[in-house]
């Protein structure tokens, strides 16, 4: 029903009838802005005359936007409050935030003029989102007329409301007023959902509106005086019509229940239909009747209300000069889209049927849940606290995962579950004053990164006390005083950079001493000098971050390798490789927490020391068994040092306690990641190519730079773990010269390897070798190209690679691709990588490429790839992006080859 558009305009106009003033209610809890109103003019707030509703700028709840007014000729058109507008040219999604009260019901409503205010009468089309959920697309482009409306009655999950004006395409989005009003819980409930105005009318042949105050809750209602021409007449009455509150809590206002529509052929039904675009659309209509006309003793107005073909009412009869509203207490969808409400007079009744007033509502669900409350208040207050300008601060932090805050990453599991804040990096924000008290309300948090900021005082005892916390930077910064015991603890500080920090009462000042005598004095100055050591390493080595810097060097030529016959190993733990079970104990805080499930125990978390976290492997009694060569073949591993390898640090033998100490990587394995659970940070084509060859390094060195040279024998997604910098580092390595290996190993202790990425040769010749890890290699890259399982019995073909070969017959790679890569990556250097994996997973081992073969191929895959988002980027900036995103489409999308 177009109608419900069309009369909008009225609403705004002045010259509509007005309707008196009645004695002004008060306007408690309303909230009226109007957009575009500078704060410091003298009129905000100001009084809107006609209905006395006091409009306020909304410069103080929104951060961002420009102002404008409409064309100065159009002004006269309409009320003071739709004459100016905030538009928003940047970001892409900009943000009201407004206090409410939550489990309250409001009506929330926003119009939108578009009297070309920017001289470019270019008619937008942009999304309105409710938190963190779709609202409305607002479209200036059809129908063509110049106002939109969007209302909806809805209750709060939180004690703040955020409406956003979200870009999608070039166009710019802009608002002109907002309008907020509180409304009994007790009226328009639904089953499940908020209500999204459909039409509010009532039955009067002038063209004109109602609202406040005639409207006690300021509900708009335009007239339905089109259809008065045929089928309908109007009667009308100037007498009050009482609205009992008591019995009906929707108080419609008299003035919409003074006219009433009846059929013109008083014989027929009274008929309302439309018909709506969305099938599936649910309903909720409430329907208001009132008798207005003087009935003699022999008159009878009876009728039947039917929806849908369905009987609501068999004999219903008005009640005089009263108010009655009459709806379905349950949503209902109309077959087709299209429905009827229709007044059917009965038998006895001596006049045609009559309507007053209706309101029509669709249900709107909003299934995304918004960020745990406590996370957004959380950072709401971080933000205020560093008055942080980030642009994309704005709205729900988490969700919609696309427009996530900058430097934040969340859970987000399904869509009923609110998602927590996980990440925090604010490094290099420009912070200044003490480390937030408030960060210690982010209780999922697990990533801190404060690093680069000017931020002073102490280091807060809570952070030691963060459960999920396990990463934190502070480095470079000012920070001073002593670092808190229970982080020293969780060895989770990196105090670089921090002149004034100390590790101990021993260099607080003023009495601190020199370096040289504090060597002699105490234990405690041991760490003194190990800070000496790290800064002296990363001086160095300005290039490396801090962080690649505190973990161990990546080749054997690197600097501090001047007292130990060693490899150097982190100058933190140049001696300590063999611990005591006591010590592992204590390190892992008596196995508190675990962090995975390897093929031969489980892997704890743990802390070495002041600086280091490790990943403790205990390895299970029965796959210790008969271990006898695990010292020196732990003294060989632990030779192995390279960047993309998770370097074993000690390990623990005593008795037949085992146990190995790996260093800690923080961000999970390649598998979780392509399952989606990891977040969006490493779905991209290019990012997957830099982790494969990076993995095939780490495969290389052991292939190569190792002597003996050493067989990984289970390269798999799961041994790919991330670090902070999602860098690949291989895991597990080596291990399995006398174990079994692999999730179902001890299942038979005879096979080694994980099923599917076991190369075929093994089972004739029972020897592994550098190109069984080829074969395994080839199935990972299989894997992050299409995200399919490795065996899947469900699959016709089973194994990954018949299922590659016999979905490519067609000749179109689209067929295998991951879809979470959305068609984005270039089709030949994915043709390139997937030949590569067809040669690694070769039957014949011969035939096989070596790791240093693979290592060049996607060097050169990573080249090509890089070069095109760079081109592709360059593109963006002198065209449009809708003729970009033509471009991808057709031109570079892959085809058959
Ligand atoms: C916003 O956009 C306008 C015009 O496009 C530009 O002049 C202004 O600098 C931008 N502001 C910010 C904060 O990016
Ligand atoms: C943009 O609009 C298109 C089509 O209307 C829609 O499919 C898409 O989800 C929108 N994007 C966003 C971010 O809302
Ligand atoms: C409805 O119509 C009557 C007569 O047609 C008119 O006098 C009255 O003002 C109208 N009501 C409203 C609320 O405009
Ligand atoms: C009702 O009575 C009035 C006179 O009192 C008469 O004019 C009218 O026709 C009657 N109506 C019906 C339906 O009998
Ligand atoms: C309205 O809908 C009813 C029921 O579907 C139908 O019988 C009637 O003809 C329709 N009337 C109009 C004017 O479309
Ligand atoms: C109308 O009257 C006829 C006969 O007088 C009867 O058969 C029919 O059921 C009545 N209909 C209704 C809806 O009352
Ligand atoms: C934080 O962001 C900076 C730059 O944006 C990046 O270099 C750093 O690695 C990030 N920190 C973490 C822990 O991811
Ligand atoms: C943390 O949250 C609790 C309640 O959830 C609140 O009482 C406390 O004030 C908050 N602390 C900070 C520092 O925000
Ligand atoms: C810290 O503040 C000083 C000046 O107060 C400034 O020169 C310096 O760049 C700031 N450092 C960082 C990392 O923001």
């Amino acid at each position: 029903m177009e109608a419900a558009c069309r009369v909008t305009v009225v609403v705004l106009g002045t010259l509509a009838v007005l309707i008196h003033l009645v004695q002004a209610q008060d306007q408690q809890g309303f909230i009226s802005l109007d957009c575009g109103l500078p704060a410091e003019e003298l009129s905000s707030p100001y009084d809107e005359p006609s209905t006395g509703l006091r409009f306020s700028s909304d410069a103080a709840y929104i951060q961002s936007g420009q102002t404008g007014s409409i064309q100065p000729n159009r002004e006269s058109q309409y009320l003071k409050p739709y004459r100016r507008l905030r538009y928003f040219p940047n970001g892409s999604r900009n943000c009201y935030n407004l206090n409410v009260e939550k489990g309250s019901k409001y009506l929330v409503r926003a119009f939108f003029v578009y009297e070309n205010y920017d001289g470019l009468n270019i008619k937008p089309k942009f999304d309105l989102y409710l938190g963190p959920n779709l609202w409305s697309t607002i479209d200036f482009q059809e129908p063509e007329e110049d106002v939109r409306r969007v209302e909806m009655l809805h209750i709060p999950t939180s004690n703040s409301l955020q409406i956003c004006l979200v870009k999608n395409g070039t166009t710019t989005p802009l608002i002109s007023t907002l309008e907020i009003r509180p409304v009994k819980t007790t009226i328009y409930e639904t089953v499940s959902g908020s209500l999204n105005l459909y039409l509010r009318t009532f039955f009067n042949k002038s063209d004109t509106y109602i609202r406040y105050p005639s409207d006690r809750y300021d509900r708009v209602w335009t007239s339905y005086s089109s259809y008065f021409r045929n089928e309908w007449i109007q009667i009308f009455t100037t007498l009050q019509v009482e609205v009992n509150n008591l019995e009906n809590y929707y108080d419609p206002p008299n003035a919409a229940l003074t006219s009433a529509a009846t059929p013109t052929n008083s014989n027929l039904p009274l008929m309302i239909n439309w018909t709506s675009s969305n099938v599936d659309n649910q309903y909720y209509f409430y329907t208001h009747f009132a008798e207005i006309q003087e009935l003699q003793t022999n008159d009878t107005r009876e009728f039947s209300i039917v929806w849908n073909g369905e009987v609501l009412r068999r004999q219903f009869i008005p009640p005089k000069f009263s108010a009655f509203s009459l709806y379905r207490s349950s949503p209902s969808t109309c077959e087709g889209g299209k429905c009827s409400l229709q007044l059917i007079r009965t038998n006895t009744s001596t006049l045609p049927p009559l309507i007053n007033a209706l309101e029509v509502y669709t249900v709107i669900h909003f299934s995304q849940s918004e960020t745990n409350e406590n996370d957004v208040v959380s950072v709401q207050n971080i933000k205020t606290s560093y008055r942080i300008s980030k642009n994309s601060w704005q709205g729900d932090p988490c969700v919609p995962q696309q427009l996530m805050w900058e430097g934040l990453n969340c859970r987000i599991t399904d869509k009923s579950t609110p998602p927590r804040i996980t990440y925090l990096n604010l490094s290099s924000s420009g912070l200044t004053g003490t480390i937030a008290d408030y960060i210690q309300n982010l209780t999922q948090l697990e990533t801190l990164d404060l690093s680069n900021n000017n931020l002073t005082g102490e280091v807060p005892e809570f952070l030691g006390n963060m459960k999920s916390l396990v990463f934190i930077n502070l480095s470079r910064n000012d920070l001073s005083g002593l670092i808190p015991q229970a982080l020293l603890r969780k060895g989770l500080l990196d105090p670089q950079g921090n002149p004034r920090l100390c590790l101990s009462d021993s260099c607080l000042p003023p009495k601190s001493k020199p370096f040289p005598v504090a060597i002699v004095a105490s234990l405690a100055s041991v760490a003194i000098i190990l800070v000496v050591l790290v800064l002296a390493f990363v001086l160095k080595k300005k290039k490396r971050s801090i962080l690649g810097a505190l973990q161990r060097p990546p080749s054997i030529s690197s600097a501090v390798n001047v007292t130990n016959a060693n490899p150097p190993v982190s100058p933190i733990q140049m001696n300590k490789k063999r611990f005591t079970y006591s010590e592992v104990i204590n390190m892992t805080n008596n196995f508190q927490r675990v962090v995975g499930e390897g093929g031969f125990g489980i892997v704890y978390h743990g802390t070495l020391n002041v600086y280091e976290q490790v990943a403790v492997k205990l390895l299970s009694q029965s796959s210790t068994q008969g271990y006898k060569q695990f010292k020196a073949e732990v003294d060989l591993l632990m030779r192995v040092h390279h960047t993309n390898l998770v370097n074993l640090v000690g390990y623990c033998k005593e008795g037949d306690k085992l146990a190995l100490i790996y260093e800690y990587v923080p961000n999970g394995d390649l598998r979780h990641h392509l399952s989606g659970k990891g977040g969006r940070s490493i779905i991209n084509w290019g990012i997957r190519l830099r982790i494969a060859l990076e993995a095939a390094l780490g495969l290389e060195y052991l292939h190569i730079g190792c002597i003996p040279a050493m067989v990984h024998r289970d390269v798999k997604t799961t041994n790919i773990l991330l670090d902070e910098q999602f860098k690949a580092r291989l895991a597990d390595f080596g291990l399995s010269r006398s174990f079994p290996v692999g999730g179902e190993s001890h299942v038979s202790t005879m096979i080694a390897g994980t099923p599917g990425y076991l190369d075929p040769q093994y089972y004739r010749t029972s020897r592994l070798t550098e190109k069984s890890d080829v074969y395994s290699f080839g199935i990972v890259l299989l894997e992050m190209i299409t995200n399919q399982p490795v065996i899947d019995q469900s699959r016709e073909k089973s194994h990954i690679t018949q299922w590659v070969e016999f979905e490519l017959i067609s000749g179109d790679i689209r067929t295998i691709m991951d879809p979470n890569l959305q068609g984005d990556y270039d089709s030949h250097s994915v043709w390139r990588v997937l030949e590569l994996a067809m040669s690694c997973t070769n039957p014949s081992s011969t035939k096989r490429p070596s790791m240093s073969q693979v290592v060049v191929e996607l060097n050169e895959c990573l080249a090509s790839e890089n070069s095109r988002r760079n081109m592709r980027r360059g593109r963006m900036e002198s065209h449009s992006p809708a003729k970009v995103s033509m471009l991808i489409d057709t031109g570079m999308f892959p085809v058959a080859r």
